[in-house]
This record gives structure tokens, sequence and C-alpha cells, in this order.
């Protein structure tokens, strides 16, 4: 069902790269709503994901760029408000990558040219769009900036590797910018820190299926979904969430306030009958 939410509004999607894709979900979510969108993705992701199908759902043009590129994201932001004829409402940052993940390199024995691209991609890469944005005063008044972090950046997991530190940089980037944007244009800007979820990202984590398993038998709604986390994008996408600014908003079914739920004891209890 469509409220309308994004009515009139015109908003650039990076990190859609196929179905599972969060930014996927957030697309056809904001397309819905009534939104304008434009879709960017590195060409390699153009090459072999299958944005085009989204494009073609959304009647949205794709404009390629890796996002550690500031001439890239200005063509991309440049390009897109002479699509929309005028300034930009919303953008999402749905990008994340780690080749020590990829890797399989642990945390204490980690590649530090791969870390360095872990940072540049996943986190510096929204301080460029952010720069770039506001340099060009590509952004409307009270216009929303979206990016995705996940509980690694406060809490330590097994397997995220040097994705935390990535993800606590990009969510001090969110305050960090959010002050000024917001103090010189009404421009916010927030994290959603979303549970795990099953994509091609997600994959990569080591353990995932175990740790999918653990945060829904943890939090008592359980994991949200990719379309959940686009239901909620819409929402601070939207001007009825105007003041929320400078946020890292948990959306995982109250996982991020567990210690032990009733479900993960009886699992772990299990265990240890075994051992007995
Ligand atoms: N899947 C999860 O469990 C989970 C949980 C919390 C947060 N997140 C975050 O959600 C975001 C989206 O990931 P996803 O899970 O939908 O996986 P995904 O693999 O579908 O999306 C990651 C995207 O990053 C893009 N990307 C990689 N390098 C890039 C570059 N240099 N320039 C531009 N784009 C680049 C990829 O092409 C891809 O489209 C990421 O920030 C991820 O860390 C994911």
């Amino acid at each position: 069902m469509s409220y309308n939410l994004l009515k009139g509004k015109k908003g650039i999607i990076f990190g859609a790269l196929d179905e599972k894709s969060i930014a996927w979900q957030i697309a056809l979510k904001a397309h819905e709503e009534g939104a304008v969108l434009t879709l960017s993705n590195t060409p390699v992701a153009l090459r072999f994901g299958e944005i085009h199908k989204l494009a073609c759902s959304c009647n949205a043009e794709i404009l390629p760029a890796d996002a550690t590129s500031v001439a890239d994201l200005e063509n991309v932001f440049q390009q897109s408000m002479e699509i929309f004829g005028g300034k930009v409402d919303f953008v999402l940052h749905s990008i994340g990558m780690s080749m020590n993940v990829r890797k399989h390199k642990d945390y204490d024995d980690l590649d530090y040219d791969f870390f360095l691209k872990t940072i540049d991609i996943s986190s510096v890469s929204f301080h460029k769009m952010l720069q770039v944005a506001k340099k060009l005063d590509a952004i409307n008044e009270w216009g929303s900036i979206l990016a995705l972090s996940y509980i690694a950046a406060q809490r330590t997991l097994v397997g995220y590797n040097d994705m935390a530190d990535a993800k606590a940089l990009l969510e001090s980037i969110a305050r960090s910018f959010g002050y000024i944007y917001g103090r010189e244009k009404n421009v916010r800007i927030n994290t959603i820190s979303q549970s795990p979820t099953r994509t091609t990202a997600g994959a990569a984590i080591k353990g995932m299926d175990g740790l999918i398993d653990f945060t829904e038998r943890m939090s008592p709604l359980g994991n949200a979904t990719a379309e959940e986390c686009a239901n909620f994008a819409i929402v601070l996408f939207s001007d009825l969430s105007r003041k929320v600014t400078m946020q890292n908003i948990y959306h995982d079914g109250g996982f991020s306030s567990m210690a032990m739920s009733l479900k993960a004891m009886m699992q772990y209890n299990k265990s240890l009958d075994e051992d007995q």
C-alpha cells in the first residue's frame, strides 16, 4: 500500500546490486511512494548485477560511479539534477566492501592496503558524497541523507572484522557532517543500523548463518528484513521525520537492547546438555 510519502521528491540511490540488496528494496519502495529516482553503482556492478531490471521497474536512469572517486560523485549529482530539473531531496548510501573480509583475513592479521580500501569504500565515500553534494548545493532544504550501518560499530561481533571500524567511522561522519549541513542548510543526515540480512555483502561475513539465527532468537521482534528496512528508510526520507538528524537508529527488532533472551538461552542450554 502506498501513502505517497515521497510524492514530488527526487532521490539518488547508491548501492543496488541485485534483488537481495537493501538499496534495491529501498528504491522500489521510494518509487512506490511517488519519488523520482536515479540509481548509481560501480561500472563492474552494472555489468554483473541486475540494476537494469530495477531501473525499468522504477523508471530510473543509471549513473555509473565508483563512490571513492570525487569526480564520479560530482558527475552523479550534476547529472541527477539535470534529469530531475532541480535539486535532490534524498540520498541513500548503501555501500560496503572489505577485501579483508572477502579474503578471510583475521582482525589481528589485517592487510593494511585492504584496510584502507575498506575505509575508503565503506565510510570515506560517505563523506565524499556529502562534501560533493554540499559544494554543488545539490540538496533541497530539509533534504534527508541516509547511510546503512551495523551494530558492530558499537559492539564486537566475531567475524565482522575491519567493517566494524568502517561502520564506526560512517556513523561519526553522519554526526559531524550532520551538524554542519543541518546548521547551514537544514539538511539531515542519519544512519540506520540494520539487522543482519542475506545479501551479497552480508554473505561475505564469516558465520553469517549462525549470526542470523542468533539475532533472530535474541530479538523480541525478530530480525528486520530488507523490505522492512525500506519502509523505515522511506519514513526517514519523508517530511514526517524533519527534526531527526545526526542519529544512528537501530532497526533490528530490539536486538541492540538485549543481552540474553529466552529463545537464545534455550538454544545455548541444548549445547550444554550435549556436553554432559
Ligand atoms: N547485509 C547485512 O547484513 C547488513 C546489515 C547492516 C548494514 N548493512 C549495510 O548495508 C549496505 C548495503 O549492503 P547490502 O547488504 O545490501 O549488500 P549489497 O552487496 O547488495 O550492496 C553493497 C553495494 O556496495 C556497492 N559497492 C561496493 N564498492 C563500491 C564502490 N567503490 N562504489 C560504489 N558502490 C560500491 C556494491 O556494488 C553493492 O551494490 C552496506 O553498507 C552494508 O554494510 C548490511
